[in-house]
């Protein structure tokens, strides 16, 4: 890529196509004759056949299944190694949709920025490769390592307000919805969706309810977006969202810069959110100006002027939640789950109260949630601040610019400068520490960090379930960054100076745009917009590769149709393991050193379930096999129940699958013969990829049933076939025969379409794909 093709960019259009969307719209007020929220004229302009999904005066939140044609693709390098091998598998010759991949995920921070990249670039060559030949031969943007992390560049380069993007977010987060910010619908999906998008397969979500957020007041003092939805989290819990769209309204929402509105709506995720938006916002077209996007900016101004982009006047909302901005002050969420909300004020006591040592061992910020050119100005300050007095932080802080335009901006405006004065490392514009990329020399013992970031659980920043990661703002993790120790308020208490002098920081203050436009840097990074596909390029995989491997379809679990069935009961499956209490997708695949594994399925399975709980006897990675009477570790159990074909089931708790979209999680089960998952509930995006990959999840009717069934025992369904074909809400029954030979059965429900029902009876979506095209 050139200058010369930057400039093209700039011309070149990438609006949505705003009067096609218009015009469904028409179609869609005629069926639902009702006013509609900003988040239903979204997704429903974007319906294959508005008549068929919404006609027939049902409700459609929270029950229709929407066909959807969503606009763009855009995959992280982690994630994308599966989708791509999908859609080669596939057979086709280029995507239907434009579609990108980003190189962010597998570069690992430990030195800073231009040593970790080339460093990570050699560990990672062979994947690299592959990835870069499937972009040429599919025409695909392949943006290389050190370009940014993948919602900051769909933010500056692909958002556009009332869009829809299927933006593929494996890996270990789901932040896709951050280019929400941008005033549209981004939904994080697993590999297997976004191969429907790159096959043209219309794509399907169950209409998510919608939830109204009511802002009114103003943020103040050191309040931040960051804040607001770190608040909300701790309201909302980890399941609040599930199934909702998070709509924003009211007279808060046009304070708020549009980046700051992409913070809130990247950690819609934490709450299981399907994701955020707002309405059109003057910052909005700003911020779109300033990213060179002058004809969008345009092209929405007239959109909003006829009422696509902001909410109908007496529009309902499934729940409104009122938040008065200028209650709001800082808070600090953690440990290991981002709804454990403190204020900053109650911190210290909260601190003490824990028996916590007060003190923690890095502070680290940007990401993708928090490195817009506002956060860093807003940090700057401090540091500027801080340097006057002559001050420097007490632990490692490291920062992440989200991308090469941030670096490059950060870099001539000499905040990049302003920080590494005061001892901070600027890493890599890539995932880093935020997905367990960091390289860190300490013990694996009991520690504390503060970071800027979106997401906590056990583990994920360094791969030590002892470190107790904590999400606040960046103003605060940097302002406590001089202070080491978790007690510290900067709104209220004083450094000591080496003069013995107290010290207090003022309230940061930062720019949301800059003043001279954004730099666009090193302009290799940008790859030729919408590239021509190549067909005679080779794809690159070595067929020794422990890091990529070719895909072998599944065969179905379901029977031959027969003359009194239509094939779609299950053979009798026995119990691998029952899961207690929380297990989200890094439980069922762990991220860190397994990344490397991400294109190669048969290596990556070897990390099957090795954090889950087995709520018999509690021990962690411990599975038995009845059947001979031993134990071992679930890969190993479940590995041999595939040695000797014995098809599976697994019995869950709560929310499974939360946390990501990553569709590794269904698809190691699957590999080593998981037929079934029993759930008190699941997440929404897991749930959708057991069923792509042909795996059935039912939930229980009666949520005590989890209790009653055991490792071993055998279940089998009863009236699936009946259910399904009769009416696809019917419960359907498990008979259980215990290990000690009792017999009983208990309800379950499903939430499976017709197509779903497909997927399974093929095998997998894919293999449904594939059978189609050719016929
Ligand atoms: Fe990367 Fe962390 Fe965002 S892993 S995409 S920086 S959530």
């Amino acid at each position: 890529a050139t200058h010369a093709s930057l400039a093209e960019k700039d011309c070149m259009s990438i609006t949505p196509p705003y009067s096609a969307l218009i015009q469904k719209l028409g179609r869609v007020r005629k069926i639902l004759n009702r006013p509609l929220t900003l988040a239903e004229k979204i997704l429903y302009s974007h319906l294959v056949d508005p008549e068929k999904s919404l006609s027939g005066g049902r409700r459609i939140r929270g029950e229709a299944n929407l066909q959807l044609n969503p606009e763009r693709v855009a995959m992280q390098d982690a994630s994308a190694q599966m989708a791509l091998l999908q859609f080669m598998s596939a057979g086709l010759t280029q995507c239907a949709v434009p579609t990108s991949i980003h190189c962010d995920h597998l570069i690992q921070a430990a030195e800073g920025a231009d040593k970790d990249l080339k460093r990570s670039i050699v560990t990672n060559q062979e994947v690299f490769d592959f990835l870069q030949s499937a972009a040429e031969k599919y025409g695909i943007e392949f943006w290389r390592p050190g370009s940014g992390i993948i919602h900051q560049i769909v933010l500056e380069n692909y958002a556009a307000p009332g869009m829809l993007i299927n933006e593929l977010m494996l890996g270990t987060d789901s932040h896709t919805p951050n280019a929400g910010g941008l005033g549209m619908l981004a939904i994080g999906v697993g590999g297997a969706d976004a191969v429907d998008a790159m096959t043209g397969t219309p794509w399907e979500l169950k209409a998510p309810l919608v939830v109204g957020i009511h802002l009114t007041g103003k943020l103040n003092n050191w309040a931040t977006p960051k804040d607001l939805i770190l608040h909300l989290a701790g309201k909302l819990t980890v399941r609040g969202g599930t199934g909702r769209i998070l709509e924003y309204f009211g007279p808060g929402v046009a304070s708020q810069s549009c980046t700051g509105l992409a913070t809130i709506a990247n950690m819609g995720a934490e709450v299981g959110a399907t994701t955020s938006t707002f309405p059109y916002t003057p910052n909005m077209k700003a911020y779109l100006n300033a990213t060179r996007r002058a004809p969008v900016a345009h092209a929405a101004d007239k959109a909003a002027a006829q009422g696509f982009l902001s909410s109908d006047e007496g529009a309902e909302y499934d729940e409104i939640i009122e938040i008065n901005l200028s209650d709001l002050e800082p808070t600090i969420n953690g440990p290991f789950t981002p709804d454990l909300s403190t204020p900053v004020s109650q911190f210290a006591s909260f601190v003490k109260s824990q028996g916590w040592k007060d003190e923690f061992s890095a502070g680290l910020i940007g990401s993708c949630t928090n490195s817009s050119y506002e956060d860093m100005t807003s940090v700057a300050d401090l540091a500027r601040q801080a340097k006057a007095v002559g001050l420097t932080t007490k632990v490692p802080f490291l920062c992440t610019p989200g991308s090469e335009q941030i670096r490059a901006t950060m870099e001539r405006d000499k905040v990049t400068s302003t920080l590494e004065d005061v001892g901070a490392v600027v890493l890599a514009n890539a995932c880093g520490p935020c997905i367990g990329q960091w390289k860190r020399d300490i013990k694996e013992e009991e520690n504390a960090i503060m970071s800027s970031f979106n997401r906590n659980f056990k583990s994920r920043n360094d791969g030590n379930p002892l470190t107790m990661n904590f999400l606040a703002s960046p103003t605060i993790v940097t302002a406590m960054s001089f202070s080491g120790k978790l007690s510290f308020n900067p709104m209220t208490d004083s450094l000591t100076l080496p003069s013995g002098e107290p010290f207090k920081f003022t309230a940061p203050s930062g720019q949301d745009l800059p003043s001279a436009g954004f730099s666009t840097g090193d302009a290799s990074y940008y790859p030729e917009p919408m590239p021509k596909p190549q067909p005679t390029v080779q794809v690159v995989i070595n067929p020794d590769s422990t890091r990529l491997q070719l895909l072998k379809p599944f065969s179905s679990h379901f029977g031959p149709d027969t003359e009194n069935s239509r094939g779609m009961e299950l053979p009798p499956l026995r119990i691998l393991l029952r899961v207690r209490g929380k297990c989200t997708t890094d439980h069922i695949s762990a991220a860190g050193p397994w990344l490397k594994y991400k294109g190669h399925l048969t290596n990556i399975s070897e990390n099957l379930l090795i954090t889950a709980v087995n709520d018999e006897g509690g021990a962690v990675n411990q599975a038995f096999d009845h059947e001979r009477s031993t134990s071992g570790t679930i890969p190993e159990i479940a590995k041999s129940f595939k040695a000797r074909r014995q098809p599976w089931a697994l019995i869950v708790d709560e929310n499974y699958g939360e946390g990501s979209a990553r569709e590794h999680a269904a698809l190691q089960p699957r590999f080593y013969g998981c037929a079934m998952i029993i759930a008190r509930s699941f997440a929404r995006i897991h749930e959708t990829n057991l069923k792509k990959q042909g795996i059935l999840p039912l939930w229980f009717a009666d949520k005590a049933d989890y209790s009653l069934i055991g490792s071993g025992d055998v279940v089998e369904t009863i009236g699936l076939a009946d259910a399904l074909e009769g009416s696809p809400t019917a419960s359907i029954k498990i008979r259980v025969t215990k290990l000690n030979g009792e017999i009983f059965e208990i309800s379950t429900k499903h939430t499976l379409s017709e197509d779903q029902l497909n997927w399974l009876r093929a095998g997998s979506a894919l293999n449904f794909i594939r059978a189609r095209m050719n016929g």
